[in-house]
């Protein structure tokens, strides 16, 4: 089999799967000879080695299995960066950029060298996209997994983030009271038992996705710890659900009462991010 057959083959076996068969089968090809599309595209008739192509016919048929491409690419792109995982974070989804961008662009003009936290940190995309953004800022970034602690150090070492800092904590337990200017934070947010119905569940982290009955345990807890980390003209920026918008308005707004609750929407126009900004410092 030859590059040009082999690309031919992924694009046909992918495409009931992937919303970009094409991408995919090049991002794969490229990944299994170590070669970037150029090379592809310019060597359309040399043969793969036999070890080659066992190997690219495995990875194809795990990606039909619903494997994610990323964490057989261990890399996947965020922002402007390309961000190292594995199995033991999840893939970042580029619903996130919005949280990152309306934070950021806000962060511009009312604390370009503010304090901040990320809690879930994940593989970093949160946190190291917005330290590299706002390189006058310091980030606190937290997650409870240490195994997921590791990638996103590595990412941050890797983007060279030097004003990001990492931590183990369950949401904020571990960390001292202390006001933060912005708290940001992509929990798990599905439903315990839809996540169950959901192909994402089969290989990525249950940790990463389950946020127990409607979703809205950890934003709950978070919500309520927030209290003694935000001061007047704080934010605190959630990723959520699609069909949360409405429940976590009305939490954040019971939570803090003078606080300016907005949901934000994705380019799908979808509820995606909740924006809370702080009025005044809670007593
Ligand atoms: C939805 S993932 C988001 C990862 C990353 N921020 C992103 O946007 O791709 C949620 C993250 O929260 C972490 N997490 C789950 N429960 C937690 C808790 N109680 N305290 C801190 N982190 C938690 C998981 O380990 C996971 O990395």
């Amino acid at each position: 089999m030859n590059v040009q057959q082999a690309l031919q083959h992924a694009q046909q076996t992918l495409n009931p799967i992937s919303g970009n068969a094409h991408y995919a089968a090049r991002r794969l090809l490229g990944h299994i000879l170590n070669q970037d599309a150029t090379w592809l595209h310019l060597h359309p008739d040399a043969e793969l080695a036999p070890e080659q192509h066992l190997a690219f016919q495995d990875a194809l048929t795990r990606l039909q299995d619903g494997y994610p491409l990323a964490y057989i690419l261990g890399e996947w792109g965020f922002y402007q960066w390309d961000f190292v995982v594995n199995e033991h974070v999840l893939v970042p989804r580029p619903e996130t950029e919005v949280l990152v961008e309306q934070a950021v662009q806000w962060a511009q003009i009312h604390y370009p060298a503010g304090h901040f936290v990320d809690i879930g940190t994940g593989s970093g995309i949160i946190a190291v996209s917005v330290g590299l953004l706002l390189p006058q800022a310091s980030v606190l970034a937290l997650d409870v997994s240490p195994t997921t602690l590791a990638v996103a150090t590595l990412n941050a070492e890797r983007l060279k983030a030097n004003n990001v800092q990492f931590q183990q904590s369950d949401l904020l337990a571990e960390i001292p009271p202390q006001p933060f200017d912005m708290i940001l934070a992509n929990l798990p947010y599905i439903d315990s038992d839809e996540l169950q119905t959901l192909a994402v569940s089969h290989y990525e982290p249950a940790l990463a996705l389950d946020g127990g009955p409607a979703g809205m345990i950890l934003i709950e807890r978070l919500l309520k710890q927030s209290v003694d980390y935000i001061q007047a003209g704080s934010t605190i920026w959630l990723e959520i659900g699609i069909e949360q918008g409405r429940a976590v308005q009305n939490l954040a707004q019971s939570i803090f009462p003078h606080a300016q609750v907005d949901i934000l929407h994705d380019l799908t126009n979808r509820d995606r991010v909740a924006k809370i900004v702080i009025q005044e410092t809670p007593s």
